[in-house]
Formats: structure tokens, C-alpha cells, sequence
């Protein structure tokens, strides 16, 4: 079998949910399962958090449909509601609670025969600019939500753009338009995202949407999960497949981008860019082989990167090769490559088996 696994510690899981509650003590949260739970596998990670979710969050509504056949009772948050008229009637048969964010959308809804009235949660645009209405449209529909038959509970729900910078002064124009709209009668609120639930409390209200931070990864760049308390839930782990001596001047890899310096060692680890690591990471990027770190070298291929090994001398065929996790954490790779930890989380593909455990 090739030596490639996604190991994912459930535990990690729950330790994180609880940190983010612990940040808001009385608040309810959707923990944010959309994309497979950010590559973690959404039936584990539901299954996992059974007990202690108040509720869960995807982007569609087959991912919903996914959630609500684990869990019967758990509100189930579609973030940017229905794309099409005809989901209205589906969303009423799974429970679910519904982003409003377009007046295209009310209007469907308002148009819709519905089974049962669905929890509706109007989206400002409190200047993302990228879905939501603006805090007109808001008011306006709010007088006309307000009692429609096919409305439960008329909710309010906003998203940061900038709440990973600290001290943002968009994030406070944000937290202002929000507040602004509070004189409506709204049963819940809704808009903290993981770097709000972290580290700006007035954004708490009543629902959280924590989503990175419960993976173990962090929003923000110059403050690490240690620092925050949570613990990396996913190890990408390979093994070195080969190695070789390789002369000064040699190049490695595709194109021998890289050259040696030195008469250098080079590994071969069991990794590639169809695993979902980034073809992009530099010569340089860490790699964790035998607990130590090295450093890429050359291109990473489609199933295969290559390390330098010359500052490991002991290191061997057969030995173990984290990508990143428990002991090199996502974002630094992340960073490395220019990216965040969500691209690279997200896009371990399928190939890669995911193996669980609990801690
Ligand atoms: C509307 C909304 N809420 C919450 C989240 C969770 O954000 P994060 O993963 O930064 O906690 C997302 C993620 O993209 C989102 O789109």
C-alpha cells in the first residue's frame, strides 16, 4: 500500500469545539462542516461533535442533506441558502436554517410552498462585498419576513472580511453596521467567524460559526494554534520512498530547478501535488522526516517531493515524513507555499486515506 495517510485525531476535534465555546461562554455554535469538513471527512467529524454541537454549517444543500442524515435534531446552517427556487421545499423537509442573502432569494422564498417554516437568517453586506444585502434591503425585508407563514424565526447574520487582522479598522465598521441593525426584532445573531470567536468578543452574540479553528489551524498570521490553545486534528504523513547521493551542480527533480550546493543526500517522500500538497511550496518549505526538519527541494511532482537530507545522515528508506500536523503545524507550510491552512486542509484529496483515531 502506498505509504500515504491523512491521520485524524477526533479528539483534536472536540478539544477545539470546546475551546471556542469556552471563548464565548452561553452561546450556541454551527460548527462549519462544509467541504468534507475542510478535508476532514464530515460524517466523522459530525459524528464526533454529536454530543456537544449545537448545530452544524455547509455550503449546499447536499452537504446538508449529508448532515442531517447523521444528526436528526442539529440545526443545520445552509450559509449562502438556496442557489435555485425549487430547493426551498427540501430545505423545509431537512429542518433547516436558511441564509436569506439576495432579495432575488427572499423573494423566492416568499413565493415558495413550504411543508413547514424554516429559521431565516437575513445576511447584511456589513462590507465584505461579496453576498449579503445592504442594511436597507435588511430593514425592508425584515417588515416583510416578519410573520410570513413561511418564516419560523427571523434571524440576523453578518461575516467578517478582515477579522484575522487585529485592531481592523473594517472590522469595526463591519461590527458597527451590524450593531445598527439591532433596534429590528431579530430572535438570534449570528457573526463570529473562528478569528472573531478568538479574539473580539463584542462580535459573539448568539451563534458562533467556528470553522478553521476546529481543525487546529489558525486565521491569523502572527499567532500560531499553540498560542491558541488548539490542537492540529489533521497529519498528512508519508514516508521516504528513496535516497540518493547527489553530486555538486546536480540538479533534482523536474526541470532540476534546484541545484546542490554541496554534495547533498536527497530523499524521496511519498507525496505529491494529486495528494492535495501544494505544486507551488518552494525549495525550502519544511518537511518533518524522523521528528526533524528539512527542507524541500526541487519541484513536488505529481506522487513524489523531494528533501535534503544531507544534515540527517541516519535518515532512511522506510522512515516516517510528516507534511504537516501534530508536529509541523499546517499554517507554517502554508505560509511557506503562500497560502493558508484552509487550501491546504481542504484539498487533501481523495486519494489519500483517512485513517481516525480519538487522541
Ligand atoms: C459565512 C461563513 N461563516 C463562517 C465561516 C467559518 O470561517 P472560519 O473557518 O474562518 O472560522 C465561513 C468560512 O468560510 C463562512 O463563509
Amino acid at each position: 500500500m502506498r505509504p500515504l495517510i491523512a491521520s485524524i485525531d477526533l479528539s483534536a476535534i472536540r478539544h477545539n469545539h470546546a475551546v471556542a465555546k469556552r471563548c464565548a461562554p452561553g452561546r450556541q455554535a454551527f460548527a462549519v462542516v462544509k467541504a468534507n469538513a475542510y478535508g476532514h471527512g464530515v460524517r466523522e467529524v459530525v459524528t464526533a461533535l454529536f454530543d456537544e454541537a449545537d448545530g452544524f454549517a455547509v455550503a449546499s444543500l447536499e452537504e446538508a442533506a449529508e448532515v442531517r442524515a447523521l444528526h436528526g435534531a442539529a440545526r443545520i446552517l445552509l450559509l449562502e441558502g438556496c442557489f435555485e427556487a425549487a430547493e426551498y421545499q427540501f430545505a423545509a423537509q431537512l429542518g433547516l436554517d436558511l441564509v436569506v442573502h439576495s432579495e432575488l432569494q427572499a423573494q423566492q422564498l416568499l413565493a415558495a410552498s413550504l411543508s413547514r417554516p424554516l429559521n431565516i437568517w437575513l445576511k447584511l453586506d456589513s462590507g465584505m462585498h461579496r453576498l449579503g444585502l445592504s442594511e436597507a434591503a435588511v430593514r425592508e425585508w425584515h417588515g416583510r419576513l416578519l410573520g410570513a407563514g413561511q418564516v419560523a424565526e427571523l434571524n440576523l447574520l453578518s461575516h467578517f472580511a478582515c477579522a484575522d487582522e487585529r485592531g481592523s479598522e473594517m472590522t469595526e465598521q463591519q461590527l458597527e453596521a451590524f450593531l445598527d441593525l439591532l433596534d429590528l426584532d431579530f430572535a438570534q445573531r449570528s457573526l463570529a467567524n473562528s478569528a472573531a470567536i478568538l479574539t473580539i468578543p463584542a462580535a459573539h452574540m448568539d451563534w458562533l460559526r467556528p470553522g478553521i479553528m476546529l481543525y487546529g489551524a489558525t486565521p491569523f498570521a502572527d499567532l500560531g494554534v499553540a498560542e491558541l490553545g488548539l490542537k492540529p486534528a489533521m497529519s498528512l504523513t508519508a514516508q521516504l520512498i528513496a535516497c540518493r547521493e547527489v553530486a555538486v551542480g546536480e540538479g533534482v527533480g523536474y526541470g532540476g530547478s534546484w541545484r546542490a550546493e554541496r554534495p547533498s543526500r536527497i530523499g524521496t517522500v511519498s507525496c505529491g501535488y494529486a495528494d492535495g500538497y501544494p505544486r507551488h511550496a518552494p525549495s525550502g518549505t519544511p518537511v518533518l522526516v524522523r521528528g526533524q526538519r528539512v527542507a524541500l527541494v526541487g519541484r513536488v511532482s505529481m506522487d513524489m517531493l523531494t528533501v535534503d537530507l544531507t544534515d540527517l545522515p541516519n535518515a532512511a528508506v522506510g522512515d516516517a515524513v510528516e507534511l504537516w500536523g501534530a508536529q509541523l503545524p499546517v499554517d507554517e507550510v502554508a505560509q511557506a507555499a503562500g497560502t493558508l491552512g484552509y487550501e491546504l486542509l481542504s484539498k487533501v484529496t481523495q486519494r489519500v486515506p483517512r485513517r481516525y483515531h480519538q487522541g
